[in-house]
C-alpha cells in the first residue's frame, strides 16, 4: 500500500501535528532557513499549532504537505496556495529543514507536488517567486523546470535592504 504522493526520494504526506509540529517550530525559527521567506519573526509553538489545525481542514484553495524520505523522516514542508479552480493555477512554496539540505529532497519535492499539481488537480499554471539572492531557490525551481519570468526590483524589506524578487512559472506540458 502507498501513501501519500511518491518521488524518487519524497513522499508528499498530509500535515500531522505529531509528526511534524515540532520540527516546524525549530525550521522556522532557524535564521538561516528563514532568511529569504517572507515571515521574519519568531514563531511560537502555539502559533504554529493554530496554523496546523487550520491547514489541516481540507479546502479548495490549498493543499499543504510535509516532505519525508520514502524512509518516513520529515525533511520539509510544501504546497500549494490560492488555488484558483476557474483560472486552473496556483502558487507555491518549500521549507526543506537545515539538517536535511543539499541531499536532492527540494528538487524531488517540486517535482512530485508539480506532478500532483497538473495530475490530481488539473491546474495548468504554477507560479511562485523567490528573493535574487536565494541562489538555492532559484536553481532549485529551474531544475524543476520552473521558468523566470521577471524580476521586481526592491519588492521586500529583507534583512537590512530592500530585495529584488524573481518571479516564476511552470506550465503544463501538453498532454
Ligand atoms: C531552496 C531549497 C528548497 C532547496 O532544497 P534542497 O533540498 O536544499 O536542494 P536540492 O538538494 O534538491 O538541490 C537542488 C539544486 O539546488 C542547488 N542548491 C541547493 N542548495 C544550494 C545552495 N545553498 N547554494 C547554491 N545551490 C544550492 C543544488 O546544488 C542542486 O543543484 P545541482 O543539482 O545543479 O547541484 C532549500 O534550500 C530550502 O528550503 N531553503 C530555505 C527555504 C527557502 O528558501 N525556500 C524557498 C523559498 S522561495
Amino acid at each position: 500500500m502507498s501513501y501519500g504522493w511518491e518521488g524518487e526520494k519524497v513522499r508528499l504526506v498530509p500535515l500531522d501535528p505529531e509528526k511534524h509540529l515540532e520540527n516546524a517550530v525549530l525550521w522556522l525559527n532557524d535564521q538561516e532557513t528563514t532568511r529569504w521567506l517572507l515571515v521574519d519573526m519568531p514563531i511560537t509553538r502555539l502559533q504554529e499549532k493554530r496554523y496546523f489545525e487550520e491547514m489541516m481542514i481540507t479546502k479548495e484553495e490549498r493543499v499543504p504537505f510535509a516532505v519525508e524520505t520514502l524512509e518516513g523522516e520529515h525533511v520539509g514542508f510544501t504546497g500549494l496556495h490560492e488555488i484558483q479552480p476557474r483560472h486552473r493555477c496556483a502558487r507555491s512554496g518549500i521549507v526543506i529543514g537545515a539538517p536535511h539540505q543539499r541531499k536532492g529532497y527540494g528538487i524531488d519535492a517540486i517535482r512530485v507536488r508539480t506532478r500532483f499539481a497538473f495530475e490530481a488537480l488539473g491546474l495548468r499554471l504554477l507560479l511562485t517567486e523567490t528573493m535574487a539572492e536565494n541562489e538555492a531557490s532559484r536553481r532549485t525551481l529551474r531544475k524543476a523546470g520552473y521558468e523566470e519570468m521577471g524580476v521586481l526590483p526592491g519588492r521586500y524589506w529583507r534583512r537590512g535592504a530592500f530585495r529584488d524578487v524573481v518571479q516564476f512559472y511552470r506550465e503544463r506540458p501538453p498532454d
